[in-house]
């Protein structure tokens, strides 16, 4: 079912924690070359060490980093695969009490900062006659909720990127793919959106079966990983117990 693997090599964007963590784990027990990327050093320095992925710490919304980051990459052999699962949320606001600071840090990670690297790997990917890219959206990205407006204007507006790239690039033998997760139990998503533990908790209070990041990591390494001209171009993941984006089983 899988292509040869022997000169697959992905960029992962949000390698530090989560799903993107979880994605490289995944790529490399694979055999991929996997360079893995995200602004805290430390962390991708001990995923380096464990997993043999190679750690290159940037901001993907900084256009010198970005910049630094193709440069390394081209110099180490180049990829054929990016995988931009970066992102995040930060806020509940209603629109009516939205902040400008959370809604900004919003678009700059998950809209601007998923433009720029692909912006930048374009090139090389189209070079390697069967280039890919996968983007990390959600479903906030497909339906709106309330309290979600920040949130989901930015993952709208990831999932359009997406969709004009994906036209735009069948041309150049590049496929695009979309991975829309619902509700994922990580670390750090929750925590970093509400700001305290005891909020993120209550995101999956009562949910039998939230999915995980390596879930969703194994999804991302079999739409990278099945024959080139097979674009499962839209993936929706969500946990049993959300059946649609407003409809989540709690139980107790
Ligand atoms: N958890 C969910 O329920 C869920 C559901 C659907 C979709 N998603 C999406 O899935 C993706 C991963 O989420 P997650 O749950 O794994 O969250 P997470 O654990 O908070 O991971 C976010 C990752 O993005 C990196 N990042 C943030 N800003 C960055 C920047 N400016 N430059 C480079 N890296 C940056 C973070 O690393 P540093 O802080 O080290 O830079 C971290 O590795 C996000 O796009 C999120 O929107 C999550």
């Amino acid at each position: 079912m899988t292509e040869d693997l022997q000169n697959k090599a992905a960029l992962v964007t949000g390698a530090s924690s989560g799903i993107g963590e979880a994605a490289v784990r995944a790529l490399r027990a694979d055999g991929w070359t996997v360079f893995a990327v995200a602004r805290r050093a430390e962390r991708l320095a001990a995923l380096e060490g464990e997993t043999g992925a190679v750690a290159i710490p940037a901001d993907i919304a900084e256009d010198d980093d970005v910049s630094r980051l193709l440069a390394k990459v081209t110099e180490a052999g180049g990829i054929d695969t990016l995988v931009n699962i970066a992102g995040g949320a930060r806020g509940a606001d209603k629109v009516g009490d939205a902040s400008t600071a959370d809604w900004e840090w919003m678009y700059r990670v998950n809209v601007l900062g998923t433009m720029k690297l692909t912006r930048a790997f374009l090139p090389m990917l189209r070079a390697t006659g069967q280039g890919t890219v996968l983007n990390l959206t959600s479903t906030a990205g497909l339906d709106a909720y309330e309290g979600g407006g920040g949130y989901n204007a930015a993952k709208f507006g990831q999932h359009a990127l997406t969709n004009a790239l994906r036209l735009e690039e069948a041309e150049h033998n590049v496929r695009v793919i979309e991975v829309a997760p619902g509700l994922v139990q990580t670390e750090e998503f929750a925590l970093n959106r509400l700001g305290d533990a005891q909020a993120a908790g209550k995101v999956y209070q009562g949910v039998e079966k939230p999915l995980t990041a390596e879930d969703v990591a194994d999804v991302v390494r079999y739409a990278v990983s099945v024959p080139h001209h097979v674009n499962l171009d839209q993936i929706v993941i969500r946990p049993v117990a959300q059946a649609a984006t407003h409809k989540l089983i709690r139980k107790g």
